[in-house]
């Protein structure tokens, strides 16, 4: 019997995997109040390693005690008591010859919840669309934010250097995937719509993008030799909708722009991956990634946990398939598709009202 390509190994950035699925980052708000991760946790990431996952994307972890925390019980990673707190989901996830990435976010405009500062900070002071997400705890309107200064900018460039140093050496941590999509900060700078600004850190896409690179540049020197990389979306969790006002320039300038920074890897992420990223042409934005990013290993997400959604992510050059909810519906879903068993339908119910680790998720298969 033929392996399908999903389940063979790869190597991303000089990091062994042993198949080509990921289980994607999902923020479960079960940490501490002081921001500390859990024993459940560490049982809830295991899980999704014993099942066969390869690699393991940590939900959305704050990088300082400023305004980078985006919601009450998301675990942090700004001192070496709160990075020491993941060792015990690294090692779990070592057990079963997992890899685990810790994604290192920075909230900016869409935080609603933090305990360390009371307004939150973003490239302009505008009230971000939608409404907060009431899973997180959160309710009603974002308040406005204020304008981040060049103080706080090098804060946040500061905090994402030092998580991802404490990530790798005192967490056990395999790599680094910075935040740069879905509405939070570094999209914020990136979007056009978010950020006013008139100074260096606005303009053009290409200035835009320009706080995304800093950190990108502070990281890898923080990190070291390990796999340092960024997910990059069109959608936001407020504005599912939104496409990049330059169209396919954007994603030459952005795509080529990490490339050039040096980033181990790209995760592009699209709500079906597999559609055209703009009306106007047919290509899905996997394929635009891999177009200006040519050398770059390149993770996908979006809807892709159909074998023929997968195998037309992969076609377009993605070369690692992230997991979100079908994961949570089957943490073993590599083993299922080993097996050819069937998936069971992913229920949001897990979900609600909060959407923190239940117990009926931590049985050990
Ligand atoms: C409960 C939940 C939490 C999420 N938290 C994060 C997060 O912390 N960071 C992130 O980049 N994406 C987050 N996402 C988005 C997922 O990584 C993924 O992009 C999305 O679920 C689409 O993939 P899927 O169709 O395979 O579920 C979250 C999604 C869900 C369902």
């Amino acid at each position: 019997m033929v392996t399908p390509r999903i389940l063979t190994p790869c190597d991303i950035a000089g990091c062994s995997l042993t198949n080509r699925l990921a289980v994607a980052p999902m923020t479960r708000v079960s940490a501490t109040e002081t921001g500390h991760a859990t024993p459940e946790m560490a049982r809830y990431y295991e899980r999704f390693a014993q099942g066969g996952f390869g690699l393991l994307i940590t939900e959305g972890i704050y990088t300082d005690q400023k305004h980078s925390q985006g919601y009450p019980f998301q675990p942090g990673i700004t001192d070496n008591e709160q990075a020491q707190a993941w060792r015990a989901v690294t090692d779990g996830i070592h057990k079963h010859q997992g890899m685990a990435f810790a994604q290192i976010m920075h909230a900016g405009a869409l935080s609603q919840g933090n305990r360390f500062v009371e307004v939150p900070a973003a490239p302009s002071a505008l009230r971000p669309k939608g409404e907060q997400m009431t899973f997180y705890y959160g309710e009603g309107q974002y308040p406005v934010p204020r304008v981040m200064t060049e103080e706080d900018i090098a804060d946040a460039i500061h905090g994402f250097a030092r998580a991802a140093s404490l990530a790798i050496n005192s967490a056990g941590f395999d790599g680094i995937e910075i935040h740069g999509a879905n509405g939070y900060l570094l999209d914020q700078f990136l979007t056009d719509y978010t950020n006013r600004r008139s100074d260096r850190w606005g303009g053009t896409v290409q200035q835009r993008m320009g706080l995304m690179l800093e950190v990108v540049k502070a990281v890898r020197a923080a990190a070291g030799a390990v796999p340092v990389g960024v997910r990059i979306s069109q959608s936001k969790v407020n504005d599912y909708e939104h496409k990049w006002a330059e169209g396919e320039h954007a994603a030459e300038v952005i795509f080529g722009s990490l490339s050039d920074a040096g980033v181990g890897f790209i995760h592009v992420t699209e709500f079906e991956a597999w559609q055209p990223a703009f009306p106007a042409s047919h290509a899905s934005l996997v394929a635009l990634a891999r177009r200006y990013a040519p050398q770059v290993a390149l993770i996908a997400n979006g809807g892709l946990h159909t074998s023929e959604h997968a195998s037309a992510a992969l076609d377009d050059g993605a070369d690692i398939i992230a997991i979100g909810k079908a994961a949570l519906a089957n943490p073993d879903l590599p083993k299922r598709l080993a097996n050819r068993e069937s998936l069971d339908e992913f229920d949001a119910a897990i979900l609600g009202p909060i959407a923190n680790i239940k117990s009926s998720e931590l049985a050990l298969a």
